[in-house]
């Protein structure tokens, strides 16, 4: 757990403290006062993004993880624009989010009781509240296809996790199969071809007057950047599929993490679950 031994190493050294991981200098931050001064206060001076060697793999420079500058802003403003546009923090995902947690709580009722594993039920919902933003489809509970897509994702998350090691300490780069990185790109393949196979359908039946979803207005965006003939732009298909799978696990995990979570305290507090009434509206 490298955070505990950055914040034991916060009470000797101050809340800033530099530390040599294998070939990366690495600056950890150790409180709020330090997050703020560095991100918020002096964001202009610390916004790059470290060139880390599975990401590179990955994703070859693209995304809004990778992606710093004019770059950047570029995508950024899109991904906010149409995610605004698309209903976030509006009316309409309210009510999105309210038909997934109805389905959640009916699933949750009809265990009777009995004991079982709430994490895919939970990916599902929230998944299907920011597939429905980007794909335009939500997916029932159970769908073969949306858990193959899920299970891909979540092995990428914990094989991306145990190949981290291989940004820090190069030479692992020489055993691929031992450091699952070769495991990750074959999953990544198989991401992609799930994605494609989304784009294409887009394509097929996009109407540039009337943008369905994030991939159709990334469509759209791609059309005019080649029309107007700007070269220097990140509106590409491979932008787009990046951009498809950021969103994805930007979402589902840390969500789904935090939700999870908030059950473990409630179920090891029945005090605090007694005070909270959950009702069918
Ligand atoms: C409890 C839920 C969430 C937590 C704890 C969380 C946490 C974070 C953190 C810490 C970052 C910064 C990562 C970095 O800069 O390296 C981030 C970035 C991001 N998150 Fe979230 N997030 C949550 C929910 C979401 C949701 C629901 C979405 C999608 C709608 C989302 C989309 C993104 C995107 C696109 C970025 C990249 C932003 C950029 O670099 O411009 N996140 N999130």
């Amino acid at each position: 757990m490298p955070h505990v031994a950055f914040m034991r190493w916060a009470t000797t050294y101050g809340s800033v403290v530099g530390v040599q991981l294998g070939a990366e200098r690495v600056v950890v931050l150790n409180d709020s006062d330090a997050v703020r001064d560095a991100l918020v206060k002096q964001a202009d001076v610390f916004d790059g993004r470290p060139q880390l060697y599975v990401f590179e793999k990955l994703n070859a420079g693209r995304g809004l993880f990778s992606r710093e500058g004019k770059q950047w802003q570029e995508q950024r403003k899109f991904n906010i624009r149409c995610l605004r546009n698309l209903g976030m923090g509006k009316h309409n995902i309210e009510e999105r989010t309210r038909i997934e947690a109805r389905a959640l709580v009916d699933i949750i009722r009809n265990q009777d009781g009995a004991a079982f594993d709430p994490h895919c039920h939970l990916t599902v919902a929230i998944a299907n509240v920011i597939c429905t933003m980007v794909f335009g489809e939500r997916f029932e509970h159970g769908d073969a296809e949306f858990k193959y897509m899920f299970q891909l994702f979540e092995d990428s998350l914990r094989l991306a996790e145990f190949a981290g090691a291989v940004n820090f300490l190069p030479f692992l780069r020489h055993f691929p199969n031992l450091t699952k990185v070769d495991k990750l790109l074959e999953n990544r393949r198989k991401e992609v071809e799930f994605i494609n196979k989304r784009i294409d359908e887009h394509r097929a039946t996009l109407d540039v007057d009337s943008p369905r979803d994030f991939i159709d207005a990334f469509l759209i965006e791609i059309e005019r950047a080649k029309q107007q003939g700007t070269i220097d732009t990140t509106f590409t298909v491979e932008e787009l599929r990046i951009a498809i799978m950021i969103l994805f696990m930007a979402s589902t995990e840390t969500t789904q993490t935090t939700l999870r979570w908030g059950i473990l305290h409630l179920m090891a507090k029945p005090d605090v679950q007694v005070r909270t009434v959950i009702t069918p509206n």
